[in-house]
């Protein structure tokens, strides 16, 4: 079997940049140690303004149209998913596990936030996911006001490590 670089495909949500500048980040920590990530956007088939994916977010388990994924995530030794917590659920990001979730190989998780509740928010994801019986190796939460500090640096880094 040839052993090449890990490929990592980092599927993402983000409606105001947060989650993609999380992305971004992470994505250059795992080139440092040596694998090979690609990221893709989850894009739901139609943007909602915001009260509206604030109503629908109050809805666990709902699932939103979305556009096609430009490469699935077979494709890839890890991958990741990355999204911005939404009250109770995430629309696109049930759609996408609906789709994939029993065909991922083992993942991260990563969400970002303002701040209130994504600790239990990030357990039931995690949760979704292994019931679906993928191997969970990292998962964190961000806060959009620490995306800058050197503490947020070093957690993407042990996460990179982690999902490696
Ligand atoms: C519909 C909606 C619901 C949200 N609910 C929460 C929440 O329950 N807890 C929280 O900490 N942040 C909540 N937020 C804030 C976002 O999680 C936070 O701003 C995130 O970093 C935005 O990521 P983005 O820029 O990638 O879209 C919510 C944002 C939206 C749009």
């Amino acid at each position: 079997m040839s052993r090449g670089p890990v490929r990592v495909g980092l599927f993402w949500h983000s409606r105001t940049g947060t989650t993609r500048a999380a992305v971004e980040m992470l994505q250059a920590g795992l080139t440092a140690r040596g694998a090979k990530p690609r990221i893709a956007e989850i894009r739901p088939r139609w943007d909602l303004p915001y009260p509206l994916w604030l109503a629908l977010s109050f809805v666990p388990g709902i699932r939103f149209p979305l556009r096609p994924v430009p490469f699935p995530p077979t494709e890839f030794d890890r991958a990741v998913l990355a999204f911005p917590k939404w009250t109770f659920a995430h629309p696109p990001v049930n759609a996408f596990l609906a789709r994939w979730a029993r065909s991922l190989p083992p993942t991260g998780l990563l969400v970002t936030c303002g701040g209130w509740d994504q600790d239990r928010y990030l357990v039931g994801y995690r949760r979704r996911l292994e019931r679906a019986g993928v191997e969970v190796r990292a998962a964190l939460a961000v806060k959009k006001r620490d995306l800058p500090a050197r503490a947020t640096q070093e957690a993407l880094g042990r996460f990179a490590d982690r999902l490696l």
